[in-house]
């Protein structure tokens, strides 16, 4: 007899978990076998579904119900012309069917500050964080939404590396910032399951505890690597030679001594943040 998720769960981290008795939910199967699908049929989404979709995405939590989320649709063609042509190595952004930007929007609670005569000011990091966390939450639900119903979804934050470019084609005010583009439309592919560090990496009981982070990312690097191997993919050679052994951590790794977002910070502070503290003063 196979263990509850048994499959989807291999399929996730390459790992057997034994769970227990839990229920049994297709839609967690569904969560568990997601995948990012940057290739899409040449099949339409009809904009009734994605309102439907919309509706989901601003159905997600908002911190102190402030709702702090905004969607910009680009349906005009020449403008998401303008903005793919500033990532021509993601081909994706330009031929999906449906292309959403994901917006924290701290200038709305501002508004409604003029509106009523209060005037918070909203510009302190707690007010970029707040917003930022629920335009990811309103996306990512979008993401859930749409692969729900057949549809697939990518995620593009790589717009904040072109700030304000992307600042002006969408034509953001103050105090409004991209978190990430999300292309929709029907896959054109099955796609894969990118495998998950185990839980015994991610998950900490009671306290913080990393003390057996390198035993855990080694299984996870071989388990990924037995999967789909990348060793002839080896990032910047001849900056940091070539690995006998090349798996997801030393990728990743190497990835990240690229600064990414350059820039951004920048460009919040001369568009209305101080992202410091908030001034306790005015209370
Ligand atoms: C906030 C966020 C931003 C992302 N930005 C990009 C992007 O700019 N371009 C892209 O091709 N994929 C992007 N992705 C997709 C990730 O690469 C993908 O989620 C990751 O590789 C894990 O794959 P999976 O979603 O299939 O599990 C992004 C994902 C998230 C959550």
């Amino acid at each position: 007899m196979t263990e509850p998720y048994e499959n989807e769960l291999r399929a996730r981290f390459g790992l057997d978990i034994p769970l227990g008795e839990v229920p049994d939910a297709p839609w967690l199967r569904q969560v568990l076998m997601r995948r990012t699908q940057r290739r899409y049929a040449d099949r339409a989404v009809p904009d009734s579904l994605v309102r439907l979709l919309l509706a989901a995405a601003f159905s997600a939590s908002s911190k102190s119900d402030f709702q702090q989320a905004s969607a910009i649709w680009l349906k005009d063609r020449a403008r998401r012309d303008r903005l793919a042509a500033l990532f021509p190595d993601m081909p994706w952004i330009g031929a999906a069917p449906v292309f959403l930007v994901f917006l924290g929007d701290a200038r709305r609670l501002e508004r409604l500050g003029e509106l009523r005569g209060h005037r918070p000011d909203n510009g302190a990091l707690e007010g970029f964080f707040n917003a930022a966390i629920d335009a990811a939450l309103a996306l990512q639900t979008c993401v859930l939404a749409a692969e729900t119903v057949g549809l697939g979804t990518c995620p593009i934050s790589v717009l904040r590396n072109h700030i304000a470019v992307v600042a002006e084609i969408l034509a953001l005010p103050d105090k409004v910032f991209p978190v990430a583009g999300l292309c929709l439309g029907y896959p054109a592919q099955a796609g894969f399951i990118s495998m998950r560090l185990p839980l015994a990496a991610t998950v900490h009981i009671d306290a913080h505890d990393d003390s057996h982070l390198a035993e855990a990312v080694d299984g996870y690097d071989r388990r990924r690597d037995a999967r789909h191997s990348i060793k002839d993919r080896q990032r910047a050679p001849e900056r940091f030679g070539t690995a006998e052994f090349y798996g997801w951590s030393e990728d990743k790794a190497r990835q990240a001594t690229d600064p990414e977002g350059v820039g951004f910070a920048t460009w919040l502070r001369a568009h209305g943040f101080t992202l410091g503290e908030p001034d306790a003063s005015k209370v």
